[in-house]
C-alpha cells in the first residue's frame, strides 16, 4: 500500500516507519509512506502555514492554498483515485471493521491537521472520508494517522508471520482478547490456570473463547450488540 501523508511534521512518522511490525513492512516494501509538508507550498517569507479565523476567536486554522497544493501533488502521485482521508475528532470512529476495509486499498492520502484543523470547504470539497481515533482531543492528527497506518499495515498481507496472526487479534471476532500467560508459571503465589498447560488442546480453545466472551460481557457489553455469535459462543455465554 502506499500512503501519502500531508503534515507539518512528517518526522513524527519514524515512530511507524522505523520500528517493530510496521516498521517490517516498511522494509519489505509492503507499505511505503511519502510526505507533503505543506510549508513546503508556501510563497511568503516566513512560510505561513496558519491563517485566522473568520468570526474571529483564539486559534488559528491551516492556511488554504498549501493545503490546495499538497493535495494536488499528493493525487498527481498517487493518481486521482487514492482516497483524501482527513483525521479529526469530528470523524467517524475508527473501528477494526474500518481497518480491514482501508487495507484492501491500494493507496491513501492521509491529511493531518494542526491548530483548529482545516476549512470547512475543503472538507466539502477536497475530502472523501473523515475519521476520528476516539472521543478525545490531542493537538495533531499525525498521531491520530500513525494509529491509523499501523491498524492497516498489520493487517498487510504477509506483513505478520503466522505466530502472530492478526485472525487470533481482539476484535478481528468482534470479541476481546482472552488473557495471555507466559513463564514462571508461579507468580506470586498466582498460578497458570491449569488448562493452559495440560496440553488438550480443544479445551485450551474452548476456555480462550470463554475468557474472551467473559470478558467482553463484563467491560464491553456494547460489543456484544454488534455481532451475531455463533451457536457454540452462545452455549459458553450461557455457562
Ligand atoms: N486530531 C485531533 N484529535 C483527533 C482524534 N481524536 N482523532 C483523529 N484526529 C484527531
Amino acid at each position: 500500500m502506499q500512503l501519502s501523508v500531508i503534515s507539518l511534521f512528517p518526522e513524527m512518522f519514524a515512530a511507524v516507519t522505523e520500528y517493530g511490525v510496521t516498521g517490517r513492512a516498511v522494509k519489505q516494501g509492503k507499505l511505503s509512506l511519502n510526505y507533503h509538508n505543506p510549508r513546503e507550498f508556501t510563497s511568503d517569507k516566513h512560510q505561513t502555514v496558519d491563517d485566522r479565523p473568520y468570526g474571529g476567536g483564539p486559534g488559528m486554522v491551516m492556511k488554504v492554498s498549501p493545503l490546495l497544493e499538497a493535495i494536488k501533488v499528493a493525487k498527481q502521485q498517487l493518481g486521482d483515485d487514492a482516497k483524501v482521508i482527513y483525521l479529526s475528532p469530528q470523524g467517524q470512529k475508527l473501528n477494526q471493521h474500518a481497518l480491514g476495509q482501508m487495507a484492501k486499498r491500494k493507496s491513501m492520502i492521509l491529511l493531518a491537521g494542526r491548530y483548529e484543523g482545516i476549512d470547512e470547504r475543503l472538507v466539502e470539497q477536497e475530502i472523501d472520508e473523515e475519521w476520528s481515533i476516539g472521543d478525545y482531543v490531542l493537538s495533531g492528527g499525525e498521531l491520530a494517522a500513525m494509529v491509523m497506518i499501523d491498524g492497516i499495515a498489520r493487517l498487510l498481507p504477509g506483513v505478520l508471520g503466522d505466530a502472530e496472526s492478526a485472525e487470533q487479534d481482539s476484535f478481528m471476532s468482534g470479541l476481546l482478547d482472552h488473557p495471555h500467560y507466559t513463564r514462571p508459571e508461579e507468580l506470586n503465589g498466582q498460578t497458570v490456570p491449569a488448562v493452559l498447560l495440560g496440553g488438550n488442546h480443544e479445551a485450551i480453545r474452548q476456555w480462550r473463547l470463554k475468557q474472551s466472551l467473559g470478558r467482553t460481557w463484563l467491560r464491553r457489553p456494547d460489543l456484544l450488540e454488534l455481532i451475531t455469535l455463533t451457536t457454540e459462543q452462545a452455549a459458553l455465554l450461557e455457562e
